[in-house]
Formats: structure tokens, sequence, C-alpha cells
């Protein structure tokens, strides 16, 4: 007989294995369902995603720092070396101890990790296929799919495995490229691309559109594109490709202006990063009478993750909204704890997002452009990093923070920063979008002193009252 569980979750990176743990907490009897190979938990997030591409953007920003930034504070050193393989290796050690770490959890709070890859075989069954080909059926009172998302690949420049590849190659690169051609200036295009300049490669970013970042606010792309250029980049906007070809150890690849002009960038390595879409192969969603939308590929659910067929459920990437870790946890959670017979919310308006490229890019609420569109009124407050003591200190000056509030009310619509820690600084924004906070409520909570978070208290203090005081 097949094994009966309360809640199957298939797939377990950020959103399943939270949403296991957490129903697990709660008493209910749990297995999540992965498919990666070596019995890998933690998704895309922990294996391919945002722990990798961190470790990296962390190392590479020491190696920068100790190169051109380190003889600035009258640090001197002698001649310095990249150690590519040993800065790979940490990478893989870090995201071996994470996933470890979640196998860990799962004994600990008793989810039974169930290796292979699920299918949906409708009336509350799972049947799951291991790597040996071998097969097993699972029941359960409620099944959640959280099985992520996977790389856009653009149908006329296949990945090879070598010259053309996503995000997951870009991990991965030995050596250095020499010319790394990056296909979308979003944030893997933009993450990596910095990885890969810093530790020595010329890079070149083409875009479709004619702005970086399109999910950023206006102004925060346009410094963004300005703070990478000087530090070597190479950005063409408005520039559709067209094909890739590869001779030798070359690939050239082929686009055109926004003119219609013929051009044509060659390097030794292309990266594509045009996007995410929800990954639903084998999974069954169609005999099970799960509804997905054709365009997008997400599946469709109600408030309560509820999908078309009864008792299964869906969260993460697979799903609407930006595609991010934190949201598919919060998700996870959520879900479990409604299972589990609580009355937990989401808020979707205050998610914050982090670009970690270097000065860091975070934000949280609505930028101008999307208020400007909504008709809302509302006032900006800017405080730069060049007026902040602790920015001054770090020599770290480049960027700003910008809180934007209702004209009438002074409650907290947006917050955009662009400067050093910026993934730190946000979530004091987060905390006060939460609480339907006003940027009077942010001027008047005392900010230690001397700290980056002071030119959060200004600026909000600006958007108040018009003015701040140390600038
Ligand atoms: P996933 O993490 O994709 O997990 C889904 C799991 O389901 C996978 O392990 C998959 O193997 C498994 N699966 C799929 N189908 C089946 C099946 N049929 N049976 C069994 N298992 C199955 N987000 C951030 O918030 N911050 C970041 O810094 C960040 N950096 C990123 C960097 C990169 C390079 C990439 C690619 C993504 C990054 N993201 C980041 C996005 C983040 O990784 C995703 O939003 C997040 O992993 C989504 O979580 P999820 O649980 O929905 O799905
Ligand atoms: P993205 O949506 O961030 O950026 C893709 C970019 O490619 C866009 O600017 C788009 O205009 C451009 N583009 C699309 N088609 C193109 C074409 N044919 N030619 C040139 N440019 C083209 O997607 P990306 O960077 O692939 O990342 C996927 C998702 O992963 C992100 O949206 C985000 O949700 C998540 N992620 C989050 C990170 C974080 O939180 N720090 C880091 C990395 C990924």
């Amino acid at each position: 007989m097949a094994e009966q569980y309360d809640l199957v979750v298939i797939g377990g990176g950020p959103g399943g294995y939270a949403a296991a743990i957490r129903a697990a907490q709660l008493k209910l009897k749990v297995a999540c369902v992965e498919k990666r190979p070596n019995k890998a938990l933690g998704g895309t997030c922990l294996n391919v995603g945002c722990i990798p591409s961190k470790a990296l953007l962390d190392s590479s920003e020491m190696y920068e720092t100790t190169l051109h930034k380190l003889g600035r504070h009258g640090i001197k050193v002698g001649s310095v070396a990249l150690d590519l393989d040993a800065m790979l290796k940490r990478k893989d050690k870090v995201v071996s101890d994470l996933t470890g770490g979640v196998a860990g959890l799962f004994k600990k709070y008793k989810v039974t990790p169930v290796y292979g890859t699920g299918k949906l075989l409708g009336g509350g069954k799972v049947e799951v296929t291991a790597a040996d080909g071998s097969k097993s059926v699972l029941e359960a009172k409620n099944i959640l799919l959280a099985t992520g998302s996977e790389s856009v690949e653009l149908p006329f420049m296949k990945y090879d495995g070598k010259f053309i590849g996503s995000s997951t190659d870009a991990l991965n690169y030995n050596p250095v490229p020499k010319h790394l051609i990056v296909v979308g200036g979003g944030y893997i295009g933009l993450e990596l691309a910095s990885v890969w300049k810093r530790l020595g490669a010329k890079v070149t970013v083409l875009e479709f559109l004619p702005r970086i970042l399109t999910i950023a606010d206006g102004e925060v792309s346009a410094e963004v594109q300005k703070i990478l250029t000087r530090q070597g980049l190479e950005f063409h906007l408005e520039t559709k490709v067209t094909g890739a070809t590869v001779k030798g150890d070359q690939v050239t690849v082929t686009a055109q202006s926004k003119d219609g002009k013929a051009l044509s960038f060659t390097g030794d390595r292309v990266l594509v990063a045009v996007g995410r879409r929800p990954y639903t192969a084998g999974l069954g969603l169609e005999a099970a009478g799960v509804k997905f939308d054709a365009k997008s590929g997400r599946v469709e659910v109600d408030s309560h993750f509820k999908t078309s067929a009864a008792g299964v459920y869906a969260i993460g990437d697979l799903i609407a909204g930006p595609m991010l870790a934190h949201k598919a946890t919060e998700e996870g959670i959520v879900f479990a704890e409604q299972l589990g017979g609580m009355k937990p919310h989401i808020n979707y308006d205050a998610i914050p997002s982090v670009i970690y490229i270097w000065p860091e890019v975070s934000s949280v609420g609505l930028t101008e452009e999307q208020l400007k569109e909504k008709g809302v009124e509302y006032r900006v407050g800017k405080f730069k990093f060049i007026a902040s003591g602790r920015a001054k200190a770090m020599d770290e000056t480049d960027g700003w923070v910008k809180v934007l509030a209702d004209a009438k009310t002074d409650r907290v619509l947006g917050v955009h920063i662009l400067g050093p820690r910026a993934s730190d600084l946000i979530a004091e924004c987060v905390t006060i979008m939460e609480y339907k906070g006003s940027a009077e409520d942010i001027a008047r909570c005392t900010h230690s002193h001397p700290t980056l978070s002071e030119a959060l208290g200004e600026a909000a203090r600006m958007a108040w009252t018009g003015v701040p005081i140390n600038s």
C-alpha cells in the first residue's frame, strides 16, 4: 500500500522545504520530493542560484577591494594573485554546507525526503521516479507544487555546454573568460557580469530594452549603469540579439541596433540571462486538472494558494509574483500555517528586492514611475551617501537613499537604495511598510551614529519636512 501523508511537497527549494518544515512543526505528516542529483535539497536558490552567486560576489568583491581599494586606506599589499580553483571550491563548500543543513533540518523536524521526480496522478496520489528508474506512489491529503523555475533559452542561441550557457554555467567558468558577452541586463546579467569583470574578464552586456534593470526605479537604474560603466562594463541598450556562431574557441553574437544596424560581438563565453520561467515539465499538470497560464507557464492559484485541482496547491517561482527566494519561503510558511489551522497573511506590497552588485541596490514598494502611472501624489526625500559620515569613513560614497511618501498622509509608499550594504538597510523599510508607517516614523526613530542607516533617517526626514539636517 502507498505511504499516506498529510502533505506531500514536490520540490525542495526555499518555498518547498520551508513549507515542509513548517507543516511538520505543526504536527502534520510530511514528505518532500526532490529530483536533483546527489539528493541535494535547497532548490535553485541553494544549489545554482542565490547562494553560489553570492559566494562568488563576496569573493570577487574581496579580490577587487584588495586590488583597488586597500591602497586608499593606507594598506599596502604585495603581489596579489587569483586562485580561481580555490574560489570555486569555497563556493561549492558553502553550497554543500547549506544543502546538507536542509537535510539536517528535515531530520530534526521529521520531514521524509523522497528523492526522485514527482508526478501528479490525480486523486491525491504522487508518483515518484527515482534516479534508477524505480517508481513508488505517495498518497496525500494535500499536495504542494513548489517546482520553481528554469532559465529561458533563446531558440536561436541554444546552450551548447561550453560557449553559450545559462547562469549555472557562469557559476563555474574556469579559467576566467577573456571576453564575456552577457545577453540581458537584469538581476543575473548584472550580478554575474560583476563577478567576472572583477576577476579580470572584459564584459559586454547586450540589453533589448532602452534601460538595464527594468524593474528598478528609473533613477536608480540610470545611476547603476553609470557606475558599472565606470567599473569597466560595456553596455549596448536597445540591442536585439539575433544569433550566435562558434568558430574555433570564439563565439560571435549577432545583433541589431535600434536603427536596424547589424552589430556583432566576439568573445569566448556567452551568458544568456533573459529571464526565468516556471518549471512544470513532466509534472502531469494537465492530466491532474491544474490550470496554468499558457503564455507565462505560471500555475493559477487563489489567495490561499489553491489550484484548480482539489487538494493541490502551488507556491514560489511556479506562481505569479517576483521570482525571489524570500517570496517563495514566505509563501511556503503561510501555506503550511493555513494548512495547520492558523490565519497567517502575506503582504505582497512589502516584498523587498536586492541586487548584489557593488554598490548594492535594494528596494521595497512602488517606484516613482509606478506612482506616476497610478496618479498618486507623492513626496520625495533623497539623501546621498556622499553626505554620510560613515560612508565617508568607509570610502564608499556612491549612491543614495530615496524615500517616497504619500503627499497627503506621509505614508511610506516605496524606498529605493543604491549604496553600500543597501541589502541590510532595506530591512527597516520593510518593517515600516508592514506597519503602514510614515516618513516621519522613520525620521523619528533614532539611528545610531555613525551608521549608513542615518542616510535613511535623513531621506525620510526630507520626505516628511522637505529638508534633511545634514545636507
Ligand atoms: P526552486 O528553488 O527552483 O526549487 C524547486 C525545486 O524543485 C528544484 O530543486 C527542482 O529540482 C525541484 N523539482 C522540479 N520539478 C520537480 C519534480 N517534478 N519532482 C521533484 N522535484 C522537482 N532570489 C533571491 O531572492 N535572492 C537572490 O540573491 C537570488 N539569486 C539568484 C541567482 C541566480 C543565478 C538564480 C538562477 C536565481 C536567483 N534567485 C535569487 C531566485 C531564486 O533562486 C528563486 O526565486 C527561488 O529559488 C525559488 O524558489 P522555489 O522554491 O519556488 O523553487
Ligand atoms: P531579469 O528579468 O531580471 O532580466 C532579464 C533581462 O533580459 C531584462 O532586462 C530583459 O529586458 C532582457 N532581455 C530579455 N530578452 C532579451 C533578448 N532577447 N536580448 C537582450 N535582452 C533581453 O531575468 P534574469 O536576470 O534572467 O533573472 C531571472 C530572475 O531570477 C530574476 O527576475 C529574479 O527574479 C531572479 N534573480 C534574483 C536575484 C536577486 O534577488 N538578487 C539574482 C538573480 C536572479
